[in-house]
């Protein structure tokens, strides 16, 4: 109480003398390559938030007692900036990801702080370092705000000392397939989230634990877990991302489906775009192309039942997961008990939903569609 916020008028800029060769944009892997600058803001219980710098992007210093190292205390976010041919840079939706971030914060006692005073630092960092945004179509710069416990203790309990920084990474599609369908398999030997748990936050520890099951996965010829909870075996989450299944109804309807966050499943910012584009176009209000005309947009739980018994009827339209990195992955194939289900794709990997959902969201995140969720930076 009483201590200071995050000021971004108080951000000290220092330029690098040494700028990075720039990759060509075909030869970027997904968070390998990271732009000439970061931004650092040091936190302490005593003093409050510290002085917001912009500086060459470098190794951290870190005293090996920090707690980061030994509990875990750490979250982040992913969000993505655009930039258009006359150079203009574009944030998706920072307002999501600056809420989300304090909510990960309060969940792990580490400081939270006034999201429109980071959104603003952010801002000025994408665009000293907008030359780095490939301006290729599916192409942006993923942008990696992190906030770190930094006290030096081994006592388990609040962290005394945070670092929050912000790393950014010019980014081509996420699967080098492009929007080639993955296959899953329905994983009951481990649980990605319980409830009362973590999974429902961004933080750290949510996903060393996922790449054992990925690579049990991948053995038997799936690319990723779709994560499942419970005797029912209840629908979570697919790999890193949310899950979208659409089923025909009787009446020709199509129902778009998502399972409730319930405290178990990420609140996405993608997730939350295409309930809100889904629901917009099936009360009337907007027509996005390519949508059924007849929709409805359920948040419900589902299980797997649901999908064999829609398999069995044939009304299993589409299944896909959503998220910042891939924003929509098709998927054509779950194994679940020993054998397949099979869900129809397009000749080009989506469906009509994931296909339309794909198109609204990158138009609005490019500014080529006009939309307040797209802010100048
Ligand atoms: C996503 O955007 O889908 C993510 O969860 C980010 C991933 C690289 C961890």
């Amino acid at each position: 109480i009483g201590l200071p916020d995050i000021d971004s008028s108080l951000v000290k800029i220092t330029t690098t003398t040494t700028p990075k060769t720039r990759p060509p944009s075909s030869k970027l892997i997904f968070g390998h390559t990271f732009t000439d600058h970061m931004l650092t803001i040091p936190w302490s219980s005593a003093t409050g938030w510290g002085t917001p710098e912009i500086k060459p992007y470098a190794p951290l210093e870190l005293d090996p007692s920090s707690t980061v190292f030994h509990y875990a205390f750490t979250l982040f976010e992913g969000m993505k900036a655009y930039r258009q041919e006359d150079g203009t840079v574009r944030l998706f939706r920072p307002d999501k990801n600056m809420a989300r971030m304090n909510r990960s914060a309060q969940r792990i006692a580490l400081p939270t702080f006034n999201g429109d005073e980071l959104t603003e630092l952010i801002k000025k960092l994408v665009v000293l370092d907008s030359e780095w945004i490939p301006k290729e179509k599916g192409f942006s710069l993923y942008i990696r705000p992190t906030l770190i416990g930094t006290q030096n203790a081994l006592g388990v309990g609040p962290s005394s000392d945070a670092l929050l920084f912000v790393i950014c990474s010019p980014v081509g599609p996420y699967y080098a397939s492009g929007f080639k369908p993955v296959q899953l398999l329905a994983t009951t030997k481990f649980v990605r989230a319980a409830p009362g748990g973590t999974g429902g936050y961004k933080l750290g520890a949510n996903y060393a634990p996922g790449v054992v099951p990925q690579k049990e996965a991948a053995k038997e010829g799936y690319s990723q877990n779709l994560w499942l909870l419970g005797d029912e075996h209840a629908l979570t989450e697919v790999g890193t991302m949310n899950l979208f299944v659409a089923f025909k109804q009787p009446d020709g309807t199509v129902e778009l489906v998502t399972p409730p966050l319930d405290d178990v499943v990420l609140p996405g910012v993608t997730r939350d775009s295409v309930l809100e584009l889904a629901k917009a176009h099936a009360r009337g209000e907007t027509t996005i192309p390519g949508l059924p005309q007849k929709l409805k947009v359920s948040e419900r739980k589902l299980v797997m039942a649901d999908l064999v018994n829609a398999e069995k009827d044939k009304t299993l339209l589409e299944v896909f997961g959503t998220g910042t990195a891939a924003i929509i992955s098709p998927v054509d194939k779950i194994g679940y008990e020993g054998r397949d289900i099979a869900i129809p794709t397009g000749s080009d990997g989506l469906g009509d939903i994931s296909r339309a959902m794909l198109d609204q969201i990158v138009g609005i995140q490019t500014g080529e569609i006009e939309h307040e969720w797209s802010v100048i930076a």
